[in-house]
């Protein structure tokens, strides 16, 4: 928990306090895993548009199993694994008491893993690619991040519908292993920031049809590097603003390919959709999760105990995993 907005390594604490029986509407949830995610640290510092009431628990997204159920639950049973429908709700903990309709239901017969990087992660991914432009077989869709839990995501969603993925990462002393990493989940392509902006990059992209999407989740002179590339009336969707700069925007692709400024925010797709909605985009993504299709990011499970070292890892740069605190009984 957090009494106040600051770092998260100095402001959280892990509490031990006791919890009720729930009541009407109610059930009691045993978190079992919950990764941590840029958007947490941000929450934690106080700059991120979501600040739920303090003293609060950290954590946006990840799956608990019901244990306990009150009068009147009409949806959901002990046994069932279950994942936040909202942000903020605090997935950093052990036991959560929650009303039923705050919670989605999830298949038990998908990773543990997988399911607790997918509210965030995996249906930004899935929304950008359903959402900002009419993509078709062949199709390029270029993005920047290409590494993060986000540009998995897109990459093997992509691939599976015969998308072609052009991904940007930094570069690294290891490039070689995160390109194969990549191409491994199903990256047509997989280029680093310096060749990027290399004369060759030109080439290369003259090989290719013009990407009709682009995904930015960087900001900066990035943006401007996505936007050289992409076709007439092509969109750019941000998502994310990693550099902590303003976006650069030229003029040229405005006037000359009259492309799209777009952005997406999760939080307020679920606040905006219905249960329904909201149903259907998780049942089709563990329905993919189930045929192989979607696999969870690389990623370290750190006992909860451990918070601190996992945050601090969190926030390290290229480190190609996502920590994810793992609860255990
Ligand atoms: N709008 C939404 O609804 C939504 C939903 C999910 C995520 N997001 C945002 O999307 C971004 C990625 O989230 P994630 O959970 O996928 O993150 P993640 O798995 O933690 O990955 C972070 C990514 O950012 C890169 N990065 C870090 N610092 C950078 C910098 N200064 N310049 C350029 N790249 C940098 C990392 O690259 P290296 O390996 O090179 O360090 C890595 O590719 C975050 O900004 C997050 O807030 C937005």
């Amino acid at each position: 928990m957090y009494t106040e907005q600051g770092d998260p390594c100095k402001v959280l604490k892990l509490i031990n306090s006791d919890i009720q029986s729930p009541q009407e509407g109610e059930v009691l949830v045993s978190m079992m895993a919950a990764p941590i995610n840029p958007a947490d640290i941000n929450m934690i510092q106080g700059v991120y548009p979501v600040r739920p009431p303090l003293p609060a628990v950290a954590g946006n997204e990840g799956v608990g199993k019901v244990i306990a159920i009150g009068s009147g639950v009409q949806r959901l049973k002990t046994g069932d694994w279950v994942v936040p429908g909202h942000s903020g709700w605090g997935t950093w903990r052990t036991r959560a008491l929650a009303s039923e309709s705050e919670l989605i239901r999830v298949p038990s017969d998908v990773s543990m893993a997988t399911l607790a990087t997918m509210a965030v992660t995996t249906c930004t991914a899935f929304r950008m690619l359903k959402d900002f432009a009419s993509l078709k077989e062949g199709d390029v869709v270029m993005q920047n991040g290409g590494n993060s839990g986000v540009g998995k995501a897109l990459i093997q969603l992509a691939k599976h519908s015969g998308l072609q993925t052009v991904n940007v990462v930094r570069d690294r002393p290891d490039l070689d292993q995160l390109v194969t990493d990549l191409k491994s989940l199903g990256a047509t392509h997989v280029i680093s920031d310096a060749f990027l902006r290399s004369r060759d990059m030109k080439e290369f992209m003259k090989g290719l049809p013009a990407p009709k999407l682009a995904c930015n989740c960087v900001g900066g002179k990035a943006t401007a590097d996505l936007l050289k590339y992409l076709a007439d009336q092509g969109t750019m969707v941000t998502y994310g603003g990693m550099s902590k700069q303003p976006l650069f925007i030229p003029a040229g692709p405005l006037i000359f390919k009259d492309v799209n400024l777009r952005g997406f925010w999760m939080t307020k797709w679920n606040s905006i959709r219905s249960q329904e909605e909201r149903q259907a985009m998780w049942d089709e993504l563990c329905d993919l999760t189930r045929k192989g299709v979607l696999e969870a990011p690389k990623h370290r499970l750190v006992p909860l105990q451990n918070f601190e070292e996992a945050i601090s890892k969190s926030m390290d740069s290229f480190t190609n995993e996502k920590q994810i605190l793992s609860m255990g009984d």
